[in-house]
């Protein structure tokens, strides 16, 4: 990958970043954060967090008020072009042309990254073959749906092989289908190229099955940075709620009776992987355990060898939904990103007229 030299080193580093848009909003207040080389980091948080102008000012489009950022060894402000050839970007919105083809899109790509004819012939042949779009190379952009626009955008980012590619909602209103292809194209980049991939999203689901790290955005700030299973361990662990029927005396084997609530919550606690054990205002056990799918069962066993009966049990992993709510008493809604997007693409036509 000829990356060895800053092998260790982090690929962007960010200290103390502020940026303050004209009319005093506050965009970004204070974030520090690094990325590691070939990971793949998310920003994760609701609309207005503050994720696209972290990303604008990565990429040098906008200046930072305060702080500093350094992407792939050269600071953002000091040296941006030397920034720009390094990294690929692909916006929010859709940015290819609808009255060129696929090649030609990519063409023009290339041609900004002052790349040679030979050199973006052979490039766009290898992205647009693992971006799947080869048969469509040819037609005009305007023939295509939105999951190949947005397909064809990616490739666009990856012309001049960046080390490293920013990608803003890069599933923003597609449908499920399409956004499960284009998640199969981001792990691929990371596989294949071993590209570092810094994406935002306000899809959970999204960071959680993409990213190798993530932050968790909102009002400006991180609330929450770390692997997935690390910022869900963070808040307990797994949740199961168990009733368990205590009327029945007498065991088979002639074991312990556990006596009242007080000996169940000592018989539950003995449990291999129960953490916590309370009971809720309906009568239910709520157990905590660091990895409920091999504590269900236990539980199950244990329950069962004094002789009692589960009448049920349900486990909850925690989400980054779950985080969320933990570290800013708000919910995270995935439906936000539907009107957003239509509200964008309205945006969108009204500019191009
Ligand atoms: N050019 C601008 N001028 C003034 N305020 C802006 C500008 N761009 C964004 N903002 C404001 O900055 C804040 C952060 O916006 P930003 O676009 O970075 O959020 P985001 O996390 O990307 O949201 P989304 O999920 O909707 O894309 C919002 O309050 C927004 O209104
Ligand atoms: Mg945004």
């Amino acid at each position: 990958m000829g990356m060895d030299e800053q092998n260790g080193q982090p690929v962007i580093s960010v200290t103390d970043l502020v940026k303050e848009y004209r009319g005093g909003v506050r965009a970004v207040d204070g974030v520090t954060f690094e990325v590691r080389r070939g990971e793949n980091f998310g920003f994760l948080g609701p609309n207005g967090a503050g994720k696209t102008t972290t990303i604008l000012t990565l990429i040098t489009l906008l200046r930072p008020t305060s702080g500093r950022a350094v992407v792939c060894g050269h600071d953002v402000v000091a040296e941006p072009d030397r920034v720009r050839l390094r990294i690929g970007y692909v916006s929010q919105d859709i940015a290819v042309d609808d009255t060129l083809t696929g090649e030609e899109n990519l063409y023009l790509q290339g041609r900004l990254y002052h790349l040679d004819r030979e050199t973006i012939a052979r490039r766009s042949r290898e992205v647009l073959e693992m971006v799947d779009l080869t048969a469509r190379a040819r037609d005009l952009v305007m023939t295509y749906s939105g999951g190949m626009r947005k397909r064809l955008d990616i490739a666009g980012g990856l012309i001049h092989r960046p080390e490293v590619l920013f990608l803003d909602e890069p599933t923003l209103g597609l449908d499920v289908q399409t956004r499960r292809r284009i998640w199969d194209y981001i792990r691929l980049l990371r596989e294949r190229e071993g590209i570092t991939v810094f994406m935002t999203t306000h899809y959970m689901e999204e960071a959680d099955q993409l990213c190798d790290r993530i932050a968790i955005m909102d009002h400006g700030r991180i609330v929450a940075i770390g692997t997935p299973s690390e910022l869900k361990a963070g808040i307990g662990g797994d949740l199961l709620t168990v009733d368990i029927t205590t009327g029945r005396r007498g065991t088979r084997d002639g074991g312990v009776q556990p006596d009242g609530d007080g000996g169940l919550q000592d018989l539950l606690l003995t449990v291999p992987g129960i953490k916590q054990a309370s009971r809720a205002s309906d009568g239910r056990w709520v157990l905590v355990a660091d990895r409920g799918e091999e504590a269900a069962p236990a539980v199950l066993e244990a329950v069962g060898r004094h002789g009692l009966r589960v009448n049920y049990l349900a486990m909850k992993k925690p989400t980054l939904d779950d985080v969320f709510l933990h570290y800013t008493g708000r919910q995270l809604r995935e439906d936000e990103g539907q009107e957003d997007f239509s509200r964008r693409r309205t945006g969108l036509r009204r500019a191009r007229m």
